[in-house]
């Protein structure tokens, strides 16, 4: 059993010039026994510091860290029961791969039969042969040498694993292939994992579940494919998903008796688009006529429209063509409407591939044809983080939050 709980976890530096920075802010949090779950964000959010605490290789300012019901603040990082991998795999040059593997448990005095099972093992888990564990570690490649200190790890048995960012050192190729070992380890181990990353794909793939970060804080946790489906804000929104979603901003007029998102322009007599919002999403958005808020899609849900076909009413979509992006099983468009840019993700051959890629003297300047899934659409509270800065001084995390948040 191993269930980790983070209450009101904080941390804070003192930084340059005796400034405190508050790298984690009220972390709360609960990993439940046999979880893996991902840490993710932008550089410098704090999830190298919350795992570092978990680990005992910080100190925690506030709040406290319990594994199984027993608080382990003041507990050393040995006596956690905790194994850490690194980025940089930190094995020592002068050893082989066997006593990089089984010195840990040299130091915690294992009778040497019990090292060799155990290293044994590992080896066997993570496909290091016989003659591999008689190297040294500058004989290995990148994958390799990553794999000895994940076995470095699985010797130990601990009770809960930490990566941080362990494959960021490998090429894209090698990556893949070893999140996927790693997501077979869990599998097999079947023990608690916290694994960090600033990878949004190896969050999605990974994970049993996100925590995503931002500037300290945690802005949501859920599922990967409920993050996806329905982020809490803007932010988890636009840092999930690649390319990320779209947003566009307008406002919510009735027209007809139905309700319609009217896209806002700069300039006067620039149209904007219009989109009729679906009656699922009208209930919900009513009483929100003429204020700015964000309509979100994802580029998926966009699609191509055949010229000539017949439109489903309040979906049409008019944009023009700035760049295509061949990528073999799909295509990218990168569009503008009068006052956005937005990609849509379409097919391999779109527009029965009457779309030339690329046109002599550029694109043209006839808008083409689009449909928007309004049935998937999403629709954000009017966060301008530049507008709100100057309102309001400083980024009040709470109000920032509330302000682009998801309405429906
Ligand atoms: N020892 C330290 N002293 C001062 N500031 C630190 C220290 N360690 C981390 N920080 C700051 O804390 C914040 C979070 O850092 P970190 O947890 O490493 O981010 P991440 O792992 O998400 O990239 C950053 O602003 C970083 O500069
Ligand atoms: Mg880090």
């Amino acid at each position: 059993m191993a269930k980790v709980i983070l209450e009101h976890v904080n941390k804070s530096y003192t930084g340059d010039k005796g400034r405190r920075v508050h790298a984690v802010e009220d972390a709360c949090l609960t990993i439940e026994d046999r979880e893996f779950m991902v840490f993710v964000g932008p550089s410098g959010c704090g999830k190298s510091t919350t795992l570092r605490m978990i680990a005992g290789l910080e100190s925690i300012s506030g709040g406290s860290i319990s594994i199984d019901g027993k608080i382990i603040n003041d507990i050393a990082p040995k006596d956690r029961d905790i194994a850490m991998v690194f980025q940089n795999y930190a094995l020592y040059p002068h050893m082989t791969v066997y006593d990089n593997m089984a010195f840990g448990l040299q130091l915690r005095s294992y009778p040497r039969k019990e090292i060799q099972t155990r290293v044994q093992e590992a080896a066997q888990i993570l496909g290091l042969s016989k003659e591999m564990l008689a190297r040294r570690p500058k004989a290995l490649s990148g994958g390799q040498r990553q794999r000895v200190a994940l076995g470095r790890a699985i010797v130990r048995k601990p009770k809960v694993f930490l990566f941080d960012e362990p494959l960021s050192n490998l090429d894209a190729k090698m990556r893949v292939q070893m999140r996927t070992e790693i997501s077979k380890l869990h599998q097999r181990l079947t023990a608690t994992m916290i694994y960090v990353t600033h990878d949004q794909v190896e969050a999605m793939t990974m994970g049993d579940r996100i925590c995503l970060m931002k500037d300290g804080r945690i802005q949501q946790v859920a599922e990967p494919l409920e993050i996806y489906n329905n982020p809490a804000n803007m932010y988890v929104a636009a840092f999930i998903g690649s390319p990320p979603m779209n947003f566009f901003a307008g406002t919510l007029q009735p027209r007809g008796g139905k309700l319609w998102f009217i896209e806002k322009t700069a300039g006067e007599g620039k149209d904007g688009f219009a989109l009729q919002v679906d009656d699922a999403h009208a209930a919900k958005l009513a009483d929100r006529l003429d204020q700015t808020l964000h309509l979100g899609l994802r580029p998926e849900d966009i699609l191509d429209h055949a010229p000539g076909a017949e439109a489903p009413p309040g979906q049409l979509l008019r944009a023009t063509v700035e760049l295509i992006e061949e990528m073999g099983a799909e295509t990218m468009f990168h569009l503008k409407t009068a006052a956005h840019g937005f990609i849509a993700r379409l097919a391999a051959t779109p527009f029965g591939g009457a779309v030339p890629v690329h046109p002599h003297g550029g694109f043209s300047a006839t808008p083409m044809e689009f449909l928007a899934r309004m049935d998937r659409a999403h629709f954000f509270e009017n966060a301008d983080t530049a507008a709100f800065l100057r309102d309001n001084g400083s980024l009040d995390h709470e109000k920032w939050q509330a302000a682009c948040r998801k309405i429906i």
